[in-house]
């Protein structure tokens, strides 16, 4: 964040709205000088998440993330810093400053890159649109999605023959080199190619809507029935969930997350009032969806086909989860009948039947995982056996130690078999939850920080220090570059806490302090005096002569007077 002139990030911030721009994701109610709302950060029933409109800071009092417009969108939307700055500057009618041109060109190349996935997609959709496209628009039309499903979606279709891509593009080598960086085209023994022909396409976006690759259907019948982009360095399979970006703040409003197989169902569920699937690309769900899937919701259903490969794909996603599964989670379960996904049963039953087997049929994961451990051990004392064997082994890779001896009690009730799991070796990072504490070990005291906040809260306050007062930090080297810089800042800047972030962006600690409850001016009273307390006494334990020993004496007795008077 070097690159850009903290005068010029200034200027974006102060025309930039944080509530505006938290409220397209959270619904937030005004309460006090705050408003407050469900955190999208984790999952919670009540809210704790506070936005302050005046001091431009969001945190929250439940998980402890808080941060700035910046922060906003770097964590929650998925943008780099850069492109946080760039985007904000934009939407204020800002220039970007030129000056970091000069490492920025990997940053450009993919910018370009971007721009290309996303034109591609809108080629892929105007051609849909054309006469060309008509079998697409049948096929999409056979599958009962309707014009606003494909139009929000962004569907499209890829025209059968090659030349697509030269035709509406051009036939400049260099162009074609990008088109197969980002996975278009790919180069063959006569040169580049189209990668996708003949295919109806659905764009897959990453975090924050940008296209970032396509899957490609086939019509009718042919090899293979989808065709993916290939892994580049925006698409990256394993991370990725189709619907992710569409479906996010749906998915917290409505409190559902259906996890399924293909992009079809996530449509088809779309298309009647569901706008809460995800699925994975084609791959296994692996450890990172899954964390991301929990982390979006904690309770998400995932759905199967009854069949054997559809029981032998919920196992693997069982076990991708448990690492990541914890006591508060409540993934369910649900196998649908034989040889139907979703999207068939939808067409079939129609959306309320639909719902009502989410509800009643979806089993909780351990009811999910005794029948998976029954199922694979047969029957008998051997099965018994090797059911107790392999639960075994599946504990030991479970994260939260609670919920691994609760899940073990239930084995040896069902196997009357003692298991072993021996506890996991490294709890602390089970048990450890998110928590706003800095990283550096600190010795600051409560009331070093509780001063701190005072300021910040109240930036009038920091004018009427006393010079002696600007040490009151010295013992703590962290929390003194924080208030030197608070000093610095006050001097110059109408919103200190705000201002501060840019320069310690990961320091969580700043919009804590900013959003907790007014701290009084009595009280902030107080912690001055309990400040010089500790300023004096300090000083006191120092070498020095006589006089200045005595001199500090005279001053900390003043002081702890003065607090005795105040009832400390
Ligand atoms: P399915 O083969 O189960 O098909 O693929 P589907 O989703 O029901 O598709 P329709 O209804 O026949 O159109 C499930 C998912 O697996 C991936 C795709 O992501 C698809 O949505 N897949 C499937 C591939 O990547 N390649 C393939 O060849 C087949
Ligand atoms: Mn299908």
């Amino acid at each position: 964040m070097a690159h850009f002139p903290t005068e010029f990030l200034d200027e974006v911030l102060v025309r930039t709205d944080i509530v505006e721009l938290i409220a397209r994701h959270v619904q937030l109610k005004k309460s006090g000088n705050n408003f407050m709302g469900l955190c999208p950060f984790h999952h919670e029933k009540s809210p704790s998440f506070s936005v302050s409109a005046d001091k431009q800071l969001f945190y929250c009092f439940g998980c402890g993330k808080g941060g700035g417009a910046f922060q906003f969108l770097t964590e929650h939307d998925g943008y780099s810093f850069p492109e946080a700055v760039e985007y904000l500057a934009e939407k204020a009618g800002l220039a970007v400053p030129e000056s970091r041109e000069v490492d920025s060109g990997e940053q450009e190349k993919k910018k370009r890159a971007l721009a290309l996935l996303e034109k591609g997609a809108d080629l892929f959709c105007r051609a849909l649109m054309a006469p060309e496209g008509r079998a697409g628009l049948d096929y999409f039309k056979r599958r009962k999605l309707p014009p606003e499903i494909i139009r929000k979606y962004r569907l499209g279709y890829a025209p059968p023959g090659y030349g697509f891509m030269e035709k509406s593009l051009g036939r400049d080598a260099r162009m074609q080199a990008q088109l197969e960086a980002v996975g278009l085209m790919f180069k063959g023994d006569r040169g580049y190619v189209d990668r996708f022909r003949g295919r109806v396409m659905f764009p897959i976006t990453d975090r924050r809507g940008q296209v970032v690759g396509y899957g490609g259907r086939i019509l009718d019948q042919g090899e293979p029935k989808y065709l993916n982009s290939p892994e580049t360095p925006f698409f990256h399979k394993s991370e990725l969930l189709y619907g992710y970006f569409e479906h996010r703040d749906e998915i917290r409003s409505r409190k559902l997350l259906v996890v399924v197989e293909g992009y079809m169902d996530v449509l088809a569920m779309a298309a009647h009032g569901l706008p809460v699937g995800l699925a994975p690309l084609g791959t296994a769900i692996g450890e990172r969806q899954v964390r991301e899937i929990l982390r979006l919701h904690p309770e998400p259903v995932f759905c199967f086909d009854g069949d054997r490969a559809g029981r032998q794909a919920a196992w693997r996603a069982l076990e991708k989860m448990l690492p990541v599964l914890a006591a508060e989670h409540g993934p369910r379960f649900l196998y649908l009948p034989e040889g139907e996904d979703p999207d068939s049963l939808l067409q079939r039953e129609g959306s309320e039947a639909f719902a009502l087997r989410l509800e009643q049929d979806a089993k909780p994961v351990l009811d999910t995982w005794i029948d998976g451990l029954r199922i694979l051990a047969g029957s008998g004392p051997e099965g018994r056996a090797r059911m107790a064997k392999k639960a075994d082994s599946m504990l030991a890779a479970m994260a939260d130690d609670y919920l691994s001896q609760a899940w073990r009690q239930e084995a040896e009730k069902v196997t009357a078999i003692t298991l072993k799991t021996p506890p996991r070796a490294a709890p602390e990072t089970v048990l450890r939850r998110p928590h706003p504490i800095s990283k550096v070990p600190s010795l600051a005291t409560p009331n070093q920080e509780r001063f701190l906040a005072a300021l910040l809260q109240n930036p009038q306050r920091i004018r009427g220090l006393l010079a002696d007062e600007e040490k009151f930090m010295l013992d703590d080297a962290g929390l003194n570059q924080l208030y030197t810089r608070v000093l610095e800042l006050a001097a110059a800047n109408y919103n200190v806490a705000q201002a501060l972030l840019l320069d310690f962006p990961q320091d969580e600690r700043i919009p804590l302090w900013a959003s907790q409850s007014d701290i009084s001016d009595d009280e902030f009273e107080k912690l001055q005096l309990l400040m010089r307390e500790r300023y004096f006494y300090r000083l006191l334990k120092q070498d020095g002569t006589l006089a200045e020993k005595q001199h500090y004496r005279y001053r900390w007795n003043e002081i702890r007077n003065k607090l005795e008077k105040v009832g400390q």
